[in-house]
This record gives C-alpha cells, sequence and structure tokens, in this order.
C-alpha cells in the first residue's frame, strides 16, 4: 500500500483491508511498539469544512508514531480560489510525505491526488468517508465477531458515509439495507459496485423507502444527519422528507435485541436521532469515535510504508 492514494474504500482490495484492519487491532492493544514507525514524517491536512474527530484523530495519530501534522483550514488555502488545485498538489509535495483533505467536491481530492507525487488520503468528501468506514467496520468487528452475514442498515440519507460503509460492507459479506426516501437512495452507480461487491462476498444489499422493513432483524442501526456540510440550502427540504426516518426507541424495538447503534457524528439530537438511542447501552457511537484513531494510524502507518519492525 505504500505511495497509494486512498480516495475510496475501493482503492483497496479485500486483503489490504484487512492488513489494515489487523495492524489497527495491534495498534490499539500496544500503542507504544509504534510510537517511532513515522519518526519525522510529515502529514499536510487540507480541510474546507470544519472538524472534531478526523482533525483531532489525525494529528493526535501521527504524532503518536513520532511524525507531525500541519494543519490549513478552510480559509488558509482557499483550495481553487486562492490557488489552483493543482499548484497546491505540486507545492505540497515538495514539502510533506503525505497529504489528507477534507473537501467539498471529490473530484478535488482526484485533482490533488493526480498532481501530487505524495499520496493523498480522503478525509470526506461528498461522496466518500473512506476512514470512517474503518473505524465503523473495526468497531462492528469488535462487537459482532464477525462480518459475514452481519445485517447492517442505514436510516436515511444514502451519503458520503453510508457510500463508504457499504462499499467495504459489501465486500465483507454483510447484509446491507438503507432505508430512505426515494430522493435520498442510494446513487445508480455505486449501487451496482456495492451489487457487484455483494455477489462476490455472500453479501447483499436491499433499498427501500418504509424503515420499519429495513431496520428488521438488524444486527448493526446506523444514521447521520440528514443534511451533510455543503447542502445547507436543502435542509429545509430534508427535514420535511426525512420526517418518519429518526432513529428512536419505536423504530429499534424492530432490530434485533442485540443490535448495536452507530453513528459517525456530530449527532443532532432530536433529528436523526433521540437522545435515548444516543445514550442507551446499545450505542456504541464513542468506540467508533476511538477507532477513527487507530484505524487511521494503521492506514497512514501502511501508506508512508513506516518501519514495523
Ligand atoms: N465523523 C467525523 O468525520 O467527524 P468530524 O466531522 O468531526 O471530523
Ligand atoms: N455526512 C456528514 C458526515 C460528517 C462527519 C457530512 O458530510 O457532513
Amino acid at each position: 500500500m505504500k505511495g497509494y492514494d486512498i480516495i475510496s474504500i475501493e482503492d483497496l482490495n479485500d486483503q489490504q483491508i484487512q492488513e489494515v484492519l489487523s495492524l489497527a487491532a495491534q495498534m490499539k492493544a500496544a500503542p507504544e511498539r509504534y510510537r517511532h514507525t513515522l519518526a519525522g514524517r510529515s502529514m499536510c491536512m487540507l480541510f474546507e469544512k470544519p472538524s472534531l474527530r478526523t482533525r483531532v484523530t489525525f494529528e493526535v495519530g501521527i504524532a503518536s508514531l513520532g511524525g507531525y501534522a500541519v494543519y490549513m483550514g478552510p480559509t488558509d488555502v482557499a483550495l481553487g480560489k486562492r490557488e489552483a488545485v493543482e499548484d497546491v498538489a505540486r507545492n505540497l509535495d515538495r514539502w510533506v510525505d503525505l497529504i489528507v483533505a477534507r473537501v467539498f467536491a471529490h473530484r478535488t481530492l482526484e485533482t490533488l491526488a493526480k498532481y501530487s507525487q505524495a499520496p493523498v488520503i480522503n478525509a470526506l468528501s461528498d461522496i466518500e468517508h473512506p476512514c470512517q468506514a474503518l473505524a465503523d467496520i473495526m468497531t462492528i468487528f469488535e462487537h459482532k465477531g464477525r462480518f459475514a452475514g452481519v445485517k447492517c442498515v442505514f436510516i436515511g440519507d444514502a451519503n458520503n458515509v453510508c457510500n463508504s460503509l457499504f462499499l467495504v460492507g459489501s465486500r465483507l459479506g454483510m447484509k446491507l439495507a438503507q432505508g430512505g426516501p426515494k430522493d435520498y437512495q442510494m446513487n445508480a452507480d455505486l449501487l451496482k459496485t456495492i451489487q457487484a461487491n455483494a455477489s462476490k462476498s455472500g453479501g447483499s444489499i436491499t433499498i427501500c423507502e418504509d424503515p420499519i422493513e429495513a431496520i428488521r432483524d438488524a444486527d448493526v442501526v446506523y444514521t447521520d444527519i440528514w443534511t451533510s456540510m455543503g447542502q445547507e440550502s436543502q435542509k429545509h427540504n430534508k427535514d420535511r422528507a426525512f420526517e418518519g426516518y429518526q432513529v428512536n426507541t419505536d423504530l429499534m424495538v424492530h432490530a434485533k435485541p442485540d443490535a448495536i447503534f452507530m453513528h459517525c457524528l456530530p449527532a443532532h439530537r432530536g433529528e436523526e436521532v433521540t437522545s435515548e438511542v444516543l445514550d442507551s447501552p446499545q450505542s456504541v457511537v464513542f468506540d467508533q469515535a476511538e477507532n477513527r484513531l487507530h484505524a487511521q494510524k494503521a492506514l497512514i502507518l501502511k501508506v508512508l510504508g513506516g518501519d514495523i519492525g
């Protein structure tokens, strides 16, 4: 994986996904063993949007491996406005070993990757959130002990988080379902890729409008905010469209009794999920947040070809 751009979950093959998961679990169990594996290595974080988890976990993550991060926020670089994306890429790769970027348009990541000699990792775009998905499957494995046959339901908007989760889940033999209104169901091209993945892995994917039908017998119930960053002008319409898709205790009773509840966070309490569910014993949202750290440490160690010894 050394030198790989990780723009999509599809940039990793099945074996590489397993390798990242296994390294992440080892790093979580014995972080001190990896303390100097990226000594002196540098990473630039280009963020067009705000962040709590992604920023802190990448910065703390690389520092805990002996490297360091330079953070550039939304007003620092003004990607494509102050300077062309191509030129930003060709500057940065002269100075740093890795670029981690959070962008509005997925295409910006593709341009960065095309023009930068240094690898580029997607820290969220409008289409995908692969680092979140790696932490999510790590969390699912910790709680369920397997992937094959695990039913994972995403209630709400088929957004970046749902896309990456389903792209990876379909490779692992999971039974996936999205419950969302017609206008907010999974994109047809992505669905084809997910169906092709699932037919190879023994998994499945169903899309339906009825949240109760979607959630029935679920092992994992996932939701995310209805209006993602960058879609603020659609908030009014989305709030209306997603009435009836709130994950609350009335909906959760249709999942398996030992189902876990997941959310990438930040959550809008009282909108897509109630506090009762978010704070319930079924909720593993802070395990997910913790695992962002371990999963990304494993990913950057692999991409930078750190010396694992
Ligand atoms: N889940 C996630 O990516 O959180 P942040 O937006 O806070 O980074
Ligand atoms: N779908 C959300 C995820 C935030 C981590 C967004 O893009 O805003």
